[in-house]
């Protein structure tokens, strides 16, 4: 009896210390940037309109214009202001490496980065790439420019080595800026955005750094995922941009997959969006945007969240507590994904805000309000995304889950004997 009992423990004991291997292996072969955040972040009812309108620009409201903005240049891509979330990671560019902050966003799909020779005022406060002191750079020079509500910025493109998390991707295209008039660049805490969003929407026929990591075989799987925190004052570990696949120790549960219905922006069907039970929206399109920091509703759709509130236009209303508000609900693939009000109204004293906002666009946005809430897998292999509820407490990958269960064990086995 007692022999049957130690067999079968050392058998556990081998069983769990093999898989314990293979699920190391699986995780070091993650490739992980720190995500860090603003520091002052604040959401004021100024900033949270300001943001709503630079979306507005980023997706352009009108299509016709939008397009034949993209044939001149790049997508219009507006800039966070000071105000906003801002998330953002360091990348190096070059041969030696010059380091960039940039803003990794799935809403575009081209890296840009100013230029030493940018003498505009945006670039002043900058990290600048100097090609002339990269042994790896190699010209091109086509002229692009990027429009914003506001402004532009315009320069040319540059083809050099590109450096995220450890895996460099050899002669990556990407803008350098040389002009920005009229921007909120200046204001912003990061130097470029590097875009995580599908080929089909890049400008210029410009390969994206991760599909370039794809085609170079620089990641294990064609899988990147965000582990965002959305939480007050972290300011040098805001989350983690994760290369190759995701790690399952920052979620809850399994992932919920949903394919991915147009491959340009990361956009998906929801089954409903409620607020409650009141059901907002049926089997609507939305898109995953680690640019944007809002939820982004259809006018329509906003204007029923509007009512249950009895918000204004810009989701102003008087509030005395977030506890007795509803959840969102967002079902996706008959899974629901709960927001509580206290992630998507931000309450000042007797003054609430919805930051649920609209752009009269036909399809949602979710931005970090959303994305905050729920791990986010983005399989470009598979043309899915795959969400889960953050774990928000602790990693279990610094801790090492496999390494407890297998003591554990150990010690279990050791009582048999
Ligand atoms: C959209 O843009 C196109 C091209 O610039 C223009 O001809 C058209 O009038 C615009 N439509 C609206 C509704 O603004
Ligand atoms: C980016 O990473 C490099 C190398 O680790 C480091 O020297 C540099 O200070 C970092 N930049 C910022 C702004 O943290
Ligand atoms: C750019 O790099 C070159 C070569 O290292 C150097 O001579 C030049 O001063 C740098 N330019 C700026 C603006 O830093
Ligand atoms: C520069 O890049 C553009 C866009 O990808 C490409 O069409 C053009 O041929 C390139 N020019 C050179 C000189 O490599
Ligand atoms: C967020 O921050 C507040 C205040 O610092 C803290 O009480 C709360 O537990 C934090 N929540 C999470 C999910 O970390």
């Amino acid at each position: 009896m007692s022999f049957h009992f130690s067999a079968l423990a050392l058998l556990a004991l081998t069983l769990t210390v093999l898989l314990a291997a293979s699920e190391a292996s699986k995780v070091a072969r993650l490739h992980r940037i720190a995500i860090h955040r603003s520091a002052n972040f604040k959401r004021s009812q100024k900033a949270v309109v300001a943001e709503r309108d630079l979306v507005q620009t980023k997706y352009g409201q009108n299509k016709t214009q939008s397009l034949s903005q993209k044939a001149n240049g790049y997508p219009v891509e507006p800039l966070s202001n000071f105000d906003n979330y801002q998330y953002y990671g360091n990348i190096s560019i070059g041969t030696p490496p010059q380091y960039f902050m940039v803003q990794f966003d799935t809403g575009s799909s081209n890296l840009w980065i100013p230029s030493t020779s940018c003498t505009s005022a945006g670039c002043a406060d900058h990290q600048t790439y100097n090609q002339t002191a990269s042994s790896s750079y190699q010209a091109n020079g086509t002229y692009f420019s990027i429009t914003y509500g506001t402004g532009s910025v315009s320069g040319y493109l540059a083809v050099d080595s590109v450096s995220v998390g450890g895996l460099t991707v050899a002669s990556q295209k990407f803008g350098q800026v040389y002009t920005e008039i009229g921007t909120n660049f200046v204001d912003a805490l990061f130097d470029g955005i590097l875009g995580m969003g599908f080929p089909a929407l890049a400008a210029d026929g410009v390969v994206p750094v991760f599909q370039n990591m794809i085609n170079q075989g620089l990641v294990a799987n064609p899988v990147f995922s965000f582990y965002l925190r959305d939480n007050g004052s972290t300011v040098n570990y805001g989350g983690e941009l994760i290369l190759g696949g995701s790690d399952p120790s920052l979620y809850r549960g399994g992932l919920t997959y949903v394919p991915v219905s147009q491959p340009a922006y990361w956009q998906f069907i929801t089954d409903s969006i409620k607020i409650g039970s009141t059901v907002v929206s049926v089997g609507d399109a939305a898109i995953a945007d680690t640019g944007t920091s809002l939820i982004i509703a259809p006018q329509a759709d906003f204007d029923t969240i509007a009512a249950i509130f009895s918000a204004d236009s810009n989701g102003v209303f008087y509030c005395t507590s977030t506890k007795s508000m509803p959840d969102l609900v967002i079902n996706i693939q008959a899974v629901e994904f709960r927001i509580p009000a206290s992630y998507y109204v931000e309450r000042d004293g007797s003054e609430c805000q919805l930051l649920i906002q609209s752009i009269n666009q036909n399809f949602w946005i979710m931005g970090d309000v959303f994305l905050g809430r729920f791990y986010t897998e983005f399989d470009v292999g598979n043309q899915r995304l795959g969400f889960a509820p953050v774990n928000g407490a602790f990693s279990l990958s610094q801790i090492g889950l496999w390494k407890i269960l297998a003591l554990v064990m150990a010690f279990m086995a050791g009582l048999w004997w």
